[in-house]
């Protein structure tokens, strides 16, 4: 059995102008001590994917349908008071934002050990105080420094805290949404690193959300590409590179960019979809130069090609096509 296992989960944004349908039907597996990227340009879902998988996605936004097993418990079943006890302990984030993540009003260290202490009532004070500077020292800040203020550190150690932050409460499994966008290409390098080590020293199970495509194929085993709310290819980094299936994992890689949200330097022909009225059928197929008529009318599902590590969400591989 996977640590987390996302079954057919869908979530959307219910606005004024209409249904936003950001995650459609997604369903993958995330193993112990695994790092998964998940990759996609700009507003295709990525971050709402993220914050389902904590049931934190605000309203006007809510899980439509689907599961979300961690370690055999379906979260999504869990009344607020049971999740609350799962988020920090079984799962965590470190947001898009370190900005967001920290209280600018309070000392970075006893943010920290509100959340321990909130969590995890066992731990008394002083050790709690304790951990807190052993994980400010893990992420390379001096652990004296536990009682500074946000704004008296730098923006790469902000970031640092963030994961400081993300790790208090000892989580098996951790989302990183973003977590080097705007920093300078030093201080990314230094954050990937870190990130790098949480799942090398301390063996959690990472989903690297990113608009870096040469980082996330650096330092994932695997890869799951998304388009317009759907997971369209998922596999292996290596298969993925060498051999892409998805007409759209084969645009992103040749057009080899970072994939934000400057639309204009991607190769793909065309724009992401408005996901209030996303295109019927393949999502994809406006943009797609080998769509045939299925494409416009049939929404394909991930399936395995040949074995079940690669799976590609496209007419083109299914049998009799
Ligand atoms: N609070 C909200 N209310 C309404 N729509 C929203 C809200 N948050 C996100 N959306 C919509 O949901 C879709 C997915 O957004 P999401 O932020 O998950 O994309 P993303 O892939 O993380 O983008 P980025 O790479 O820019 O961070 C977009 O169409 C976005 O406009
Ligand atoms: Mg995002």
């Amino acid at each position: 059995m996977s640590l987390l296992e996302v079954k057919e989960l869908s979530a959307s944004f219910y606005t004024k102008e209409g249904r936003v349908k950001a995650v459609e039907q997604v369903s993958f597996c995330l193993e112990k001590g695994e790092m998964l990227g998940l990759i996609g340009e700009s507003g295709c879902g990525k971050s709402t994917l993220g914050l389902s998988l904590l049931r934190l996605i605000e309203k006007p936004g809510r899980i439509d349908a689907g599961n979300i097993m961690i370690d055999g418990v379906d979260i999504v079943q869990l009344k607020q008071e049971a999740m609350r006890k799962v988020r920090w302990k079984t799962i965590s984030m470190i947001p898009q934002s370190a900005m967001s993540a920290l209280n600018p009003t309070a000392p970075i260290g006893k943010q920290i050990l509100e959340a321990i202490e909130l969590h995890m009532p066992e731990i008394k004070k002083q050790q709690a105080i304790k951990k807190v500077k052993e994980l400010l020292e893990w992420v390379g800040i001096d652990g004296d420094r536990w009682l500074h203020y946000p704004h008296e550190f730098s923006g790469g150690m902000k970031q640092r805290v963030a994961i400081a932050m993300a790790l208090a409460c000892d989580p098996k499994v951790v989302i990183s949404d973003e977590a080097t966008t705007g920093l300078d290409v030093l201080t990314q390098a230094q954050v990937i690193h870190l990130i790098k080590r949480l799942q090398a020293e301390l063996g959690l199970s990472i989903l690297v959300i990113s608009h870096d495509l040469a980082m996330v194929t650096a330092i994932c085993e695997r890869i799951a590409v998304m388009y317009a709310g759907h997971l369209v290819e998922i596999g292996p980094t290596q298969k993925i590179l060498c051999n892409p299936l998805h007409p759209y994992t084969r645009g992103l890689l040749s057009s080899n960019i970072s994939l934000d949200s400057d639309g204009a330097r991607t190769s793909i022909p065309g724009s992401v979809p408005r996901l209030i009225n996303p295109p019927p059928g393949c999502h994809f197929h406006p943009r797609c130069s080998q769509g045939k008529d299925i494409c416009k009318v049939s929404i394909p599902r991930l399936r395995p090609v040949k074995d079940n590590e690669h799976q590609v969400a496209c007419f083109f591989y299914e049998e009799g096509f």
